[in-house]
């Protein structure tokens, strides 16, 4: 591979690298840094920010990765060029994700160009969505974006699934809570006094456990673990918003990277609507849960994400770390 990269090559793969760091990943975490030689850029999945206890496959590390990898994607088109995407799956590199590159020119359709700005007003959402339904024909779009990556975006229609799911998400919730191995993680990515983490991210980016919607999903994570610190969501009135599982047909580190990937799609293209997602994925971090959850409510197929996705109240913040720190020349 040449290494020799021009001036021009290297402000195009920071430019690309500065998008991806946005990516939405478990805990914050953003387990990856990004190889450049010349414009392209090299997603790498960095093992010492996996959830050593509550992901102890890499399911959410890969499909944080994944959704690193579609933003990489927006961001080639947006500069007017189709994506040049190699997935890696060499067993000697297993850290080695996925190889974005630039290819011919290209002109990003209007969905693309909707979507870039997105990459850095996105925010995931805790607790209630304002009370209405989501933008007309909006569900359809956002199933053909799954589609796309081929992933199925399952919306949770039954009364009673819905239910079922919210208690199994608040089980894992209090199961975790409860085990000191999750809690100790936990707290390594969100510490309990509300001060920063260990790699200098604002305690203060989660904000306090929500108001109780019905039915009740644990309302998030309680990052705070029972302190109270953290923003406030203020009293107001919500609601749950459309339930939707991110299903793939098979369980292998291919089908995470494609979850992540649609998901990162699916955010993007609902924000161009305003339209947030709120995350439960406890319970899928349970093996015995995931599995009660594939077979009653997924049709045999993998779940990948629950989420809840609704009109939100704007939230402000979003904290990464920076493109200089994640940046390395590929050999
Ligand atoms: C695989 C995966 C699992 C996640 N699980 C949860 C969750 O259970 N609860 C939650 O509140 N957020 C969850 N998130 C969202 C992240 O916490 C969020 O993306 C991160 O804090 C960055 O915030 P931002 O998306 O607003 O930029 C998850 C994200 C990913 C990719």
């Amino acid at each position: 591979m040449d290494t020799a990269s021009t001036p021009e090559e290297e402000k195009v793969a920071h430019f690309l690298v500065d998008a991806a760091v946005w990516a939405v990943s478990v805990h914050n975490t953003q387990p990856w840094w990004f190889g450049t030689c010349g414009s392209t850029v090299t997603v790498h999945a960095d093992a010492d920010r996996r959830l050593e206890i509550a992901d102890p496959d890499g399911r959410e590390m890969l499909i944080s990765c994944g959704a690193a990898v579609y933003t990489l994607r927006l961001a080639v088109c947006h500069l007017g060029h189709l994506p040049d995407v190699r997935m890696l799956s060499d067993p000697e590199r297993p850290g080695e994700v996925a190889q974005v590159g630039v290819g011919p020119p290209y002109s990003p359709t209007a969905d693309e160009r909707q979507m870039y700005p997105q990459i850095r007003r996105r925010r995931g959402h805790r607790g209630g969505f304002r009370p209405g339904g989501l933008p007309a024909g909006l569900l359809q779009i956002l199933r053909a974006q799954a589609y796309a990556e081929r992933v199925s975006l399952r919306i949770v229609a039954d009364p009673r699934a819905r239910i079922a799911l919210a208690a199994l998400t608040e089980a894992a919730e209090q199961i975790q809570r409860r085990n000191p191995v999750y809690a100790a993680e936990a707290a390594r990515w969100a510490p309990a006094s509300g001060g920063d983490r260990p790699d200098g991210m604002d305690g203060d980016a989660y904000p306090r456990e929500s108001a109780r919607i019905d039915p009740h999903f644990a309302g998030g994570r309680d990052f705070a673990r029972g302190q109270g610190w953290g923003r406030t969501d203020g009293e107001r009135q919500e609601a749950t918003g459309v339930v939707a599982l991110l299903v793939t047909d098979q369980d292998g580190r291919a089908d995470w990277l494609r979850a992540g990937q649609a998901l990162q799609r699916i955010l993007l293209c609902a924000a161009v609507h305003d339209v947030a997602a709120a995350f439960h994925t406890q319970a899928l971090e349970m093996p015995d849960l995931r599995e009660l959850i594939r077979t009653r409510f997924c049709d045999g197929a993998c779940p990948q994400m629950i989420m809840r996705l609704g009109v939100a109240h704007v939230e402000a913040g979003g904290a990464r770390r920076s493109v200089t720190e994640l940046t390395r020349g590929e050999l």
